[in-house]
């Protein structure tokens, strides 16, 4: 079939939004009609050339939502009509890695969804004869996508669906490295450095988990009042001084469970710092650039902090991402204040100048 779809032809380039083919989904695999996606820097940075691992011709966006159109052969987990949130992170339910509680990053379609393939090592996309890659195994900034089955999370069908679509990558990820990677306590102190998409999420998931003090951190004075309506109880704006001042609030000691949502490495650094020595633990979220490291006293590990990553907030997707946006229904999580923008397809360059800008939180594309 033929479909409109943004298609990243030349890094640094702005996306081209044209006609393109997209062929029936095979065995496994899954036709979906896109209604929302929203605009992630994972999507920019790859644009950009940034990304070392990049690839093009590719249609990028990932973090879609949307109704099953058609279903292909030995498909049993979803039918047309299906709800469901796109998983860059899939779930096969089977690998050693899913069958364990303490990763959710699936091994199953691993090595060809890096290469910008379907599991069986082609792509459905094309132009002219011409294969066209499939960025994280998603390709979500486009009518229609086909994916792999066990890709996709199926949700409540009662939840709009522009405000599901952000489930699909930052507010998951901060949600996540809170409840899943942190397991956060009742009655502990959070320090979150970042209230971008993933740092705000990370805020939800401290409240979610009965934290009593929950310190939000940003440059960005509107930022960190969002960061309140999530449940932040103190905020601070950020800084070469922000390690002393969370170690002023915390009695000298510092807080048990930090977050850095950044991608900035010296706040990293922060994030550590600021742990409680005994058994303060860091999650680290963020994604540095290219060659960056981070910058750690052992000493500090020494004393008993301890440093955690977090991939999608350690979400395994099939699972988790309906009970969140189940949680988002009943009034649990708040989302409407991250929807800053809705755009169209054609207009998804501008999705990029706002995020530069940092206009809003997040921009959602509409599709119908
Ligand atoms: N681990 C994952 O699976 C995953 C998934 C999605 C995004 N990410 C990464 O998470 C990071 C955050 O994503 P986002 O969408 O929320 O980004 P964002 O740019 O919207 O938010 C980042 C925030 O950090 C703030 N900030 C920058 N430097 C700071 C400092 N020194 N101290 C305090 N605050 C500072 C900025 O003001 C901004 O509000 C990015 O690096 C992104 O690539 C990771
Ligand atoms: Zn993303
Ligand atoms: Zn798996």
């Amino acid at each position: 079939m033929k479909i409109r779809a943004a298609v990243l032809e030349e890094f640094g380039a702005p996306l081209a939004v044209q006609e393109v083919d997209l062929e029936e989904p095979r065995a496994g695999e899954v036709l979906v009609r896109l209604d929302a996606c929203g605009v992630c820097h994972t999507d920019m940075y790859t644009a950009s050339g940034a990304d070392p691992s990049g690839y093009a011709p590719a249609v990028l966006g990932h973090e879609g939502a949307g109704v099953v159109e058609r279903v292909g052969e030995g498909v049993t987990l979803l039918g047309p009509g299906d709800h469901v949130v796109t998983l860059f992170s899939p779930q096969c339910g089977e690998c050693v890695h899913c069958r364990s509680d303490k990763t959710n990053l699936c091994l199953a379609i691993r090595e060809e969804q890096n290469k910008g393939h379907l599991p069986d090592g082609t792509t459905r996309l094309s132009r002219n004869g011409e294969p066209i890659r499939h960025f994280m195994g998603t390709s979500t900034f486009a009518e229609y996508t086909v994916m792999p089955e066990i890709a996709l999370a199926k949700v409540d069908p009662s939840a709009p669906l522009d405000r599901a679509c952000l489930f699909a990558c930052g507010l998951s990820t901060g949600l996540g490295a809170a409840i899943n990677t942190a397991k956060v306590e009742p009655g502990s102190t959070c320090v979150v450095f970042g209230a971008g998409m993933v740092g705000l999420g990370a805020v939800a998931g401290c409240r979610l988990r009965g934290a009593e003090r929950i310190v939000c951190v940003d440059l960005s004075d509107d930022r960190l009042q969002l960061a309140k309506g999530q449940g932040a109880t103190d905020t601070l704006t950020g800084g070469p001084v922000a390690v002393d001042e969370v170690l002023e609030m915390t009695g000298g000691f510092g807080a048990d469970y930090t977050f850095e949502a950044t991608g900035n490495v010296d706040a990293m650094r922060q994030a550590v710092e600021a742990a409680r020595m005994g058994w303060g633990l860091c999650t680290v979220a963020g994604v540095a650039g290219k060659g960056e490291t981070l910058d750690i006293v052992p000493r500090l590990l020494i004393t008993g902090r301890r440093v955690a990553g977090s991939s999608f907030g350690g979400v395994k997707g099939r699972d988790q991402v309906p009970e969140f946006v189940r949680l988002y229904l009943e009034g649990e999580i708040d989302v409407d204040p991250f929807v800053s923008h809705h755009l169209t397809l054609d207009e998804v360059n501008r999705g990029f100048e706002l995020m530069e800008a940092q206009d809003g939180i997040r921009s959602v594309i509409r599709f119908s």
